[in-house]
Formats: C-alpha cells, sequence, structure tokens
C-alpha cells in the first residue's frame, strides 16, 4: 500500500511528525501538496533540532525523495534560507524537488497578506502573514506567477506587470501604501532562477512512476481539515485544500493512488487566530491544558487556543478524508485529570446537533455538550503496548475511537519520537 496521505483533523498542530516519523524508514518520498511556509514543525532527529516552515520533514532523512507539488506556494526566500540552514548543519538536501506548476509568493503578497488583515479590523482572519491567502487567490484568479515562469524573463515581466496592474491600484488608493515596481519584483525573482532550475521536475511524472514502482510516497498535509478553504470553517480557513483531496490535486496524482489516509488527531484541542471553536476554554483548565501541552505556535510563537476533544468534528474529518486510520497524539497531556470532558454532541439555541452544523452561523453559537470519562493519574510515557495504559486510559481511546468512526491505530504518549503505542501499523 504504497500512497499514504497525512492530514490534521482540527485546526492544525496536532503533530503530524509522530505519524512521519513511524513511517520513518519505510518512507521513499514526502510529498507537500498544499500550504506554504505558513506550517511550521518541529523535528528533532538524534539529539539534533530542527524547526521547518516550508520543506516537507523528509528532508532530514537521508535516502527520502523530498517533493514541493504544485499545490503548495513558494516563498523563494524561505526556501533558501531553509535549504542554507540545513546544509550548514551537514544535511544532505540535494533530494528535494520542486513543482514547475507550483505558485511562488512574492513581496506585494506578503504586503497585501498584511494590510488587508489590519483592514479587517474584528472581522480579521489572524492569518500568519506570509502572503499566503493573497497567492492562492492570484493563482485562482489566473495572475500569479510559477516557479516556471522564472525561466523566461519576457514572460515573467509580462505577468508580473499584469499582476501589478490591479494590485498598484488597491494599495495606492485603498491601503495608502506606496505602489511597487515590476522591476524590483521581476530583479527579485530572476536573482532566484539559476539555484532553483535544477530543483525543478515534473514531480507529477516523478511520483507516479514512484507509486508504480511499488515505493511508499507520504503525502503530507499542511494545516488541518477545519482549516481547509472548502470543508473548514470558512472564512476562517487557510487559503489551500488541506484535506485528502488535496493530496490528489496537489500532487498531479490520481485518488485511486491513495491508499492510507490517514488523520493526526489531539487528544484535546487547540487553535490558532480566529474563528469559532465550540470547546474552547477561558478557565484555568485552559490554562492547565496550555501550559502542560507547550502549546505556542512554531511559526508564530502565539499561545494557541486550547479546549476539549470534540467528537463531531473529527466523525466530520473521517467523513470529508475518507480517514482510514487515526493517530491520537499527546494522550499523556491529560494524565491527571479525575474526570475528562469529551464534547459529544452541540447545543445551538436549545437545538441538539449529532453532526457538525451545515450552517456557519449555527457553528458560531455551539455549544459543547459533554460527556464525562474518567481520567487517570499514572505516568503514562513509558506505555508501549495497549495494555501497559491504565484501563481509564484505554477506554478514554476506546470511546473517541467509536464516536469518531475510525480505527485509532496509534497512540502518542509524550514528547520522544518512541513514546507511542501502535495498535496497527500504518503502513
Ligand atoms: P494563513 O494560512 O496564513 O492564511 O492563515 C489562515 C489561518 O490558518 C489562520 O487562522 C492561521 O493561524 C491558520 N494556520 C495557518 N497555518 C497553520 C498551521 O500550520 N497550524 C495552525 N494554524 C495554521
Amino acid at each position: 500500500m504504497p500512497g499514504i496521505v497525512i492530514v490534521g483533523v482540527q485546526w492544525g498542530d496536532e503533530g503530524k511528525g509522530k505519524a512521519t516519523d513511524l513511517l520513518g524508514e519505510r518512507t521513499d518520498w514526502v510529498v507537500k501538496f498544499n500550504g506554504g511556509n505558513n506550517a511550521g514543525h518541529t523535528v528533532v532527529v538524534g539529539d539534533e533540532k530542527y524547526a521547518l516552515h516550508l520543506l516537507p520533514s523528509g528532508i532530514l532523512s537521508s535516502g527520502v525523495n523530498a517533493v514541493i507539488g504544485n499545490g503548495v506556494v513558494v516563498d523563494l526566500e524561505v526556501l533558501f534560507a531553509e535549504l542554507e540552514a540545513l546544509q550548514a548543519r551537514g544535511v544532505d538536501t540535494s533530494r528535494l524537488r520542486v513543482s514547475a506548476n507550483a505558485h511562488v509568493i512574492t513581496h506585494y503578497h506578503r504586503t497585501l497578506d498584511k494590510v488587508t488583515e489590519r483592514f479587517l479590523g474584528k472581522r480579521q482572519i489572524g492569518t500568519t502573514g506570509r502572503g499566503i491567502g493573497p497567492a492562492y487567490a492570484d493563482k485562482i484568479n489566473r495572475v500569479g506567477i510559477r516557479v516556471q515562469d522564472l525561466f523566461d524573463e519576457n514572460i515573467l515581466r509580462q505577468k508580473v506587470e499584469g499582476a501589478l496592474d490591479q494590485k498598484n491600484h488597491l494599495l495606492l488608493k485603498v491601503y495608502n501604501r506606496r505602489a511597487i515596481t515590476c522591476d524590483e519584483i521581476v530583479d527579485d525573482l530572476l536573482s532566484y532562477a539559476d539555484r532553483v532550475r535544477p530543483l525543478v521536475a515534473d514531480t507529477s511524472l516523478l511520483l507516479n512512476d514512484a507509486l508504480d514502482a511499488g515505493e511508499v510516497v507520504v503525502f503530507e498535509g499542511g494545516q488541518a481539515t477545519m482549516l481547509d478553504v472548502d470543508h473548514g470553517t470558512y472564512p476562517f480557513v487557510t487559503s489551500s485544500a488541506a484535506t485528502a483531496g488535496g493530496a490528489a490535486t496537489g500532487s498531479g496524482v490520481g485518488p485511486n493512488r491513495l491508499d492510507r489516509i490517514v488523520g493526526i488527531v489531539k487528544a484535546y484541542t487547540t487553535r490558532v487566530g480566529s474563528g469559532p471553536f465550540p470547546t474552547e476554554l477561558f478557565d484555568e483548565s485552559g490554562e492547565w491544558l496550555r501550559s502542560r501541552g507547550f502549546e505556542f505556535g512554531t511559526t508564530t510563537g502565539r499561545p494557541r487556543r486550547v479546549g476539549w476533544y470534540d467528537a463531531p468534528m473529527a466523525r466530520y474529518a473521517t467523513r470529508i478524508n475518507g480517514l482510514t486510520d487515526l493517530v491520537l497524539t499527546k494522550l499523556d497531556i491529560l494524565t491527571g485529570l479525575e474526570r475528562i470532558p469529551v464534547c459529544v454532541a452541540y447545543d445551538v439555541d436549545g437545538e441538539r446537533f449529532d453532526e457538525m452544523p451545515v450552517s456557519q452561523s449555527d457553528f458560531h453559537h455551539a455549544t459543547p455538550i459533554y460527556e464525562y470519562l474518567p481520567g487517570w493519574t499514572q505516568d503514562i510515557t513509558g506505555a508501549r503496548t495497549f495494555d501497559d495504559l491504565p484501563v481509564e486510559a484505554r477506554e478514554y481511546v476506546l470511546a473517541l475511537e467509536a464516536m469518531s468512526g475510525t480505527h485509532i491505530s496509534v497512540i502518542g504518549v509524550g514528547a520522544e519520537r518512541d513514546a507511542v503505542v501502535v495498535r496497527r501499523d500504518l503502513v
């Protein structure tokens, strides 16, 4: 079963590293298919700690081919800064390939991201400010710049001029900013052309050939289901397809090549940025979860919003992604609670919803209906089999599994790489 998709179930930061680590040596290819440097993951290899934003985590494993797919938006400055930082630490980055069709993030995308957020005021999305939304907007609006455009200066100039036509009106007249010249953008992009050229490939062809040869290809989703532009809590979402379908469109393989769809879900819930969050905690239990779980953003350092496990949301993610497995992370953070609240349904103005409400207004008004499961006090970080867990922890996992609608195959019980209980192999 060579095509494995890994997606977040909630609002991101579920700890996908646990799953990629487990696949480890079995992995031949790691593909990033959506998003850009809005993501952030810390990867620990031996005694070394690496913070990556744009590059797929596979870049750190020798022998693994890393791909930035067509569905990604690439900030070239960040790409080369990350590559150089890794090379300086002796990491071999020669196996990275970048799709010729990936779009690039330019200076005007970053500027627009920041000024639009400021102008939205109270209605702001809370973006990472990396230019992600404006770059995807240009792609859909057919005024985007693709990696391959860097190799034809005439075409590049025409496209940048076209894109700036509209944007300079906006920047000058609406946002009261200075206009951006075509030359500064073209010069900046061309300065990367020679370095990016050797990385560029027909990544769709490479991946399909690899799958034909029976190699293991891991499609690593950035952000998560509830941040997906179609299926998430729109408009408080990112601008890409962060769900399993995005793995196909964002990398150029057919959906029938995706054999396992693995959802990563935290044993509680977190969110960065604005938007509805029914189980959010504002009391001392929220503080307790945040500090025990080290819930601060990798990319922005922002404290994350925290809340209890939301079962209708997990069930929704199972349906939207076709999840075959769940990896339940950070179970150890819940140790010490006398009883653990789990949201089993929502109350919306007196009406009970067992599934995620279709209407955004309903979801904004949803309050959680909790069931309380018995907690445990024993340290579980040393557990390596399901039977090592205290009975209450096992029952918590089994209850979540029944409510979430798919198999909980792996349970994360600690920060260490090997702190996992595997109930069913992912490959
Ligand atoms: P953008 O992706 O920068 O446009 O931000 C849109 C929303 O997605 C904001 O609420 C961000 O906080 C959120 N977001 C983007 N990337 C991540 C991530 O990797 N983890 C968690 N939230 C994210």
